[in-house]
């Protein structure tokens, strides 16, 4: 069901929260990639959802430049803001006001069973669990349904929040008539999952130690360093296969780059060992990250220019979102604002 006139191009919208000490390899190459690769094929609309990232205890000054710098990476990366709308979420007030509405639609025991929820407040180490960190589904959804989003790329972590999300928009255009497009989860495949270089049983991710885990920003004598020392396993082959989670991770990172099949990876490091393949796999990293992290200190060595991207990814998003936001009150029954009355 979708509101308004039919669209040439489907819409895609993601976020990426601007947590932690950068953006990784794995949110490169399992996400980021693949926006910049969507840009042309759909209207893409990607923000960043620093509303979600203070249902944790945060330090201000930390969001704040973790804020431009996410934006920074991303446009280093390829995102270009004059073919897909870039912007921040608390830049676009619509965000809180639909998670309002649809916090209103939503039970308290259907919020209660988020398994996120309840694995982030069980953990406790991010201080007392707060409203806001047990609402954050439902501003996820207002995220994805302000847009009227036909399709939704994230890990396999979210896969709850979207399903919440479509039922929250079958919901609404059940009770109150059609409004919201039932959003498609575009779950990431588990094989491009990328695991941690010194624990390769666990996915890579901001909150594991540095030394497992390659982080954009890490300058070539450390990206270097990190995959010398990555944990191998037993043998010497180069070959996929359980029993080898580190080689496994090595040749998926070394086939993403250079855009090869994995099968393409072990013929070319047949009868070769261990060296030669992660020296390899290193200069194809050093190769991929060098240009993306030149762009990065360029784009936030340029603030202004960093704040009028902003500005406008802002109003565009802005365009969208007030329009289904008007129609949703609309909907639930609240009066239109007279503008400008005396
Ligand atoms: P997160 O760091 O959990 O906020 O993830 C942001 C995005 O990066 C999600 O869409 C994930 O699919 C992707 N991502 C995160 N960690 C990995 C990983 N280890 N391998 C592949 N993709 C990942
Ligand atoms: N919760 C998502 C994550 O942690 C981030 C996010 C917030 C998001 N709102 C979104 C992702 C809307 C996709 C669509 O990864």
């Amino acid at each position: 069901m979708t509101l308004g006139k039919r669209r040439e191009r489907e819409r895609v919208l993601s976020g990426i929260q601007p947590t932690g000490s950068g953006s990784h390899l794995g949110n490169y190459l399992g996400a980021i990639r693949h926006w910049v690769q969507m840009q042309d094929d759909f209207d893409a609309f990607y923000f960043i959802p620093d509303m979600h990232a203070i249902t944790v205890v945060h330090d201000p000054a930390a969001l704040h430049r973790r804020t431009r710098e996410t934006v920074a990476e991303l446009v280093a990366c390829g995102l270009d803001p004059s073919r897909c709308t870039l912007f921040v979420q608390s830049q676009v007030p619509e965000h809180a006001q639909l998670a309002w509405v649809l916090g209103c639609i939503t039970g308290y025991g259907e919020a209660n069973r988020m398994t996120q929820f309840k694995d982030k407040s069980a953990r406790g180490e991010l201080g007392a669990a707060t409203v806001g960190l047990f609402t954050y589904p439902i501003l996820q959804a207002a995220d994805i349904l302000l847009y009227q989003a036909d399709r939704v790329p994230v890990g396999e972590d979210q896969k709850q929040h979207l399903e919440l999300t479509r039922d929250l928009a079958q919901r609404f255009n059940a009770r109150f008539g059609p409004t919201f497009t039932v959003p498609a989860a575009y779950i990431a495949t588990t094989a491009e999952r990328l695991t941690d270089l010194q624990e390769p049983h666990r996915k890579m991710s901001k909150s594991l130690p540095p030394g497992g885990t390659i982080y954009l920003q890490d300058d070539p004598k450390v990206l270097t360093k990190k995959i010398r020392s990555a944990v191998t396993d037993m043998g010497r082959e180069v070959v996929v296969g359980p029993d080898k989670p580190g080689i496994t991770n090595l040749i998926g990172i070394h086939a993403a780059l250079t855009g090869q099949s994995t099968q393409e990876v072990e013929r070319a490091y047949a009868g070769k060992g261990y060296g030669e393949f992660k020296a390899d796999v290193a200069a194809a990293l050093v190769a991929t990250l060098e240009p993306i992290q030149t762009r990065f200190r360029e784009i936030v060595a340029d603030p202004g220019e960093l704040d009028r991207i902003l500005g406008v990814g802002a109003d565009k998003a802005e365009e969208v979102a007030s329009a289904t936001l008007a129609t949703a009150f609309d909907r639930v029954g609240f009066l239109p604002r007279a503008r400008g009355a005396q």
